[in-house]
Parts: C-alpha cells; structure tokens; sequence
C-alpha cells in the first residue's frame, strides 16, 4: 500500500492554531472534513480557502454514474465532509456560519462556511468531536445486545435539531423486512454488469495505492484478494451471496436507521449527508459503529416501500445499521493538498480598459 493508512487518520487537535490568523484554523478544519465517510469512498469534494472563509465544491470528476446516476450520493458524501467541518468548529469554540449552495449560478459550490460566533463546546460537542477519527464504516457482523439507553433518542434530537426525520429501526419483524429489501436490491443491483464493472472500478488494489476506493478487506474478505476482488466482482454475479450475506447482517444488527428529507433537491441531501455524520458520531462516542446499506434508496423503485417499513413521511436518503462490531482498519485517504484548489485570483481592473 503506498500510504501508510493511519496517517490522514492521526490530526493531533493539540496542533490548532487558535491564536493564528482565521485562513490557517480553516485549513487545520479541512483535515478532518477529508475524514468524512463517502459513497465506494470516492471523496468527491475539493475546497478552497480565504482569509476569511472556506469553500466545499463537488468533484463530479469522481462521480459514480451507474449507482448514483444524479449524484445523489456525491452531493451527499460532501454535505458528509461540511457535517465534520461542523463538528470541529463546534469543539474549536464557534458556532460555524454555514451558508449551503450560496450561488445558484454555480450548482458545485455547495456550501461556504464562516467560522460563526463564539460557542462553548458541550461535552457532546467533545465527544463527536473525538469520535472523528475513530468513526469506521464496519461491514462485519455486530454484537447481540440491544442498544445502549438514549441512544435512539439521542439521535432522534439530533435529526430534529437539523428539521430532518430519523427512524431506529429495532423490532426483529421490522429489521428482517427492511433486510430482505436490502436482499432483493443487492439481487437486482449485482445482475447489472454496468453496476459490478463500477464497483469492480473503486474496489481494487489499484484504487488502494491512490488512496481512495475500497479494499476487499473492508468487506472482510482476506488482505490478499484485493487484488482480484475486482475482476470477481466484475465477471461473476455474487448477488445472490452478497444478499444472503446482508440480509443476515442487517437482520441481526441491534438497530437499522433511516434518515429521510421532506423533498429530493440538492439541500435535502446536504442537510442529510452533515445529520448523518452527526449521527455516526455520536454513536461512534457510545462506542458502537455503522455500516451502510443502501442499496434500497439507490434503487428508486425500492424507495417507497423502505419509506412505509421505517414509518417516515419523507424522502429516505440513508440506511444503515448500527451497532458494536470489531475494530477494523481506518479506510485510505487523499492528502489534504490533493483536494485544496486555489481561489480565483481577485480581478484586478486594468488602467487600459478604463
Ligand atoms: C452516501 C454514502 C453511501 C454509502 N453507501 C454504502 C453502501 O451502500 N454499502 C456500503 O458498504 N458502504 C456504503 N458507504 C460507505 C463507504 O463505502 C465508506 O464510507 C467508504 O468506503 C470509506 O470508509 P469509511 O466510512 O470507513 O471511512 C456509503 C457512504 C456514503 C457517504
């Protein structure tokens, strides 16, 4: 592997600069939105930087246009990266003054996010705040124990603090539907060739060494066959044993969660993709840990009947399961450098054209 794994992982908050210039806290802030969770771990946003502010752009270059044919997910995955940013800033002592897509003429700049005004840090606020860099997405079977007391309603507050829906999902009929949903959209899913060449695309050792997609041994699947996971993934259609496989994951986890908006728009999955690592904070502060399954959103026509099953009004944006599993390797990262762009130089008006 050509990084050293841990490292973008290990950001010492001893290191903030808090008595520095503000352009040098919003760059110490960007090293933990790159920390954020992201769909086949594409980490789709660049940012720039002012004096006095931050941008977040999407990178649709990193788009994945069979499973997320409308960037759903991408858009998703970045409010993800502006949801950690939220999280420091509140540790670091400000309110954070986000302002999501502030030009409409310019649908990729999705967020520019101030530092805000003074803000004492709650004990909570410590606690998510340190769960960034523990938070793994663990695809691995999870403990039998129910969940720790005011977990649900922990996560309830914190949906509704951000004006979105939240279901805990724990009744053993209930999850068993939700996972054999989960089943039929794997099933339908892995038949496509197109959906297992994108995978096979972000899951190999390739992607490894450029540190971003997923290794095989994220799945659980020995270290070694990473370097074949894609072409198996690719050439042969493991749907049926990927669904049985989920099915009893999402089946036996404690808690499924779903996280629903009131519409489908660009917001709503902003305002989704920061609550949701909100969430995974907060639960990776009790110890527990996640794993998505998202399959019945990506998969419009499966939408509805998720929606009735976890008893929401709105729109379902995102599934997972949670719960106390193994402690699993952190997932590889981009450098910081490699997602900052430049601002635009300032348009300087020439004496000529006066
Ligand atoms: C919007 C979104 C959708 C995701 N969907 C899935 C999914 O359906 N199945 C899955 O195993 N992981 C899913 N993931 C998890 C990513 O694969 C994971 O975040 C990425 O590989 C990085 O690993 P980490 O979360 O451990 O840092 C999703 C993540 C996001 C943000």
């Amino acid at each position: 592997m050509a990084q050293d794994a841990a490292t973008p992982w290990h950001v010492e908050a001893s290191r903030y600069p808090a008595t520095g210039p503000d352009i040098d806290k919003y760059r110490f802030l960007l090293r933990y939105a790159i920390l954020a969770p992201s769909s086949h771990n594409t980490q789709p946003w660049l940012f720039r930087v002012y004096d006095d502010h931050l941008e977040v752009i999407a990178d649709r270059s990193r788009a994945l246009p069979v499973v997320d044919p409308i960037d759903r997910e991408l858009v998703i995955s970045c409010g993800g990266a502006i949801g950690m940013i939220r999280a420091s800033l509140l540790r670091f002592g400000y309110s954070g003054d986000i302002e999501l897509l502030p030009d409409s003429a310019d649908k990729d700049l999705l967020a520019r996010v101030k530092l805000g005004s003074p803000h004492e840090p709650t004990l909570a606020d410590q606690a998510r705040f340190a769960a960034i860099s523990r938070r793994r997405s663990t695809r691995r079977k999870f403990e039998d124990e129910p969940l720790p007391p005011g977990l649900a309603e922990e996560l309830g507050e914190l949906a509704q603090l951000d004006e979105l829906e939240l279901a805990v999902i724990t009744g053993s009929e209930a999850k068993s539907d939700v996972a054999e949903l989960v089943a039929e959209a794997d099933r339908e899913q892995h038949k496509d060739p197109d959906f297992r060449k994108e995978l096979s695309e972000w899951l190999s050792s390739r992607r490894t060494s450029s540190r971003d997609g997923m290794s095989l041994a994220s799945f659980g699947a020995p270290d070694i066959l990473s370097s074949v996971g894609g072409f198996i993934i690719r050439t042969l259609d493991v749907g049926r044993r990927v669904a049985a496989n989920d099915k009893r994951l999402a089946s036996n986890s404690p808690a499924l969660v779903v996280i629903a908006t009131r519409d489908d728009s660009p917001r709503d999955w902003l305002a989704a993709g920061m609550m949701h690592v909100t969430a995974l904070l907060a639960v990776t502060a009790r110890g527990l840990t996640a794993a998505y399954l998202n399959q019945p959103i990506e998969l419009a026509k499966f939408r509805a009947r998720l929606k009735g099953l976890a008893g929401v009004s709105g729109v379902p944006q995102l599934l997972f399961r949670i719960g106390r599993g193994p402690e699993v390797k952190p997932s590889v990262r981009r450098d910081l450098e490699e997602v900052l762009v430049r601002p635009p130089r300032a348009r300087v008006k020439s004496y000529a054209q006066s």
